[in-house]
């Protein structure tokens, strides 16, 4: 079975230095694996997202352990993205540098994904790789690429860098107007290599979860670590 991959663009704008990115990293990675890998983009900006509420009861009932939706589950578009999301082997994160952060649109979306990591960790294991695309130098790309790697491992996600040519944090893209990214030769190159190593390390655990038949042991714990 081909490999599949989820990309989210996390840029609020349309033809986004973002989504030129991953769907080039993407489409080259199609390229070198014909027919072994699937890859999928999810434009956040397309999404109907509502902010979490801080319900408490997220997705393990407190009373008796069982698993349940998201309380806004059906009422805006985000199920539909975390059902794909935990579908997919390997995620890649595309976002527009803010202040040195990730998209405000991403924040509000990765905070939904907390009811996955109470559904006992539904993303455990899936490789994370993340393209940050900054319009100057030192603006903030690695810092961007660091904050969007935390909420992922919250999750019980492995994140992952560029792999074998430099073994860097992700992809940095040099661009501020739209288009400027197909110009950065480099930033073109470290997209592609986020995306192949992403594929990589989804390959190995998908290999091994397939041929142990392992089941992820991973449960979450309203107690474990908390204030009494
Ligand atoms: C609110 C806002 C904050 C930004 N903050 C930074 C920043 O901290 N550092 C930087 O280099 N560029 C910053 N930029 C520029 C964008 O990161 C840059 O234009 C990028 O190419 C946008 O990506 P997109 O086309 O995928 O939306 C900012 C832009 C906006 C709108």
């Amino acid at each position: 079975m081909a490999v599949r991959l989820l990309g989210l663009n996390c840029s609020p704008r349309d033809n986004s230095n973002s989504e030129t990115l991953l769907r080039a990293s993407f489409d080259r990675l199609k390229e070198k694996c014909p027919g072994d890998v699937e890859c999928s983009i999810i434009n956040l900006r397309e999404v109907h997202i509502e902010a979490c509420r801080y319900c408490e009861v997220c997705g393990k009932s407190k009373k008796d352990g069982k698993l349940r939706p998201c309380v806004q589950a059906g009422k805006d578009g985000v199920q539909e993205v975390l059902d794909r999301m935990v579908a997919a082997d390997g995620l890649v994160v595309a976002t527009p540098v803010y202040f040195g952060l990730p998209s405000d649109l991403f924040s509000k979306f990765i905070m939904r994904t907390r009811v996955l990591r109470h559904q006992d960790f539904r993303l455990a294991n899936r490789p994370v790789g993340v393209m940050a695309i900054a319009a100057r130098r030192s603006g903030g790309a690695e810092t961007t690429i660091i904050s969007t790697w935390l909420p992922f491992v919250r999750n019980g996600c492995l994140v992952v860098g560029n792999g074998d040519a430099t073994c860097q944090f992700g992809a940095y893209g040099w661009a501020g107007k739209r288009g400027h990214i197909l110009s950065d030769e480099w930033g073109m190159e470290q997209g592609f290599q986020v995306a192949d190593r992403v594929y990589n390390v989804a390959k190995l655990v998908r290999t091994g979860i397939d041929t142990l038949d392992y089941a992820s042991p991973m449960q979450f714990s309203y107690e474990s670590g908390t204030r009494p």
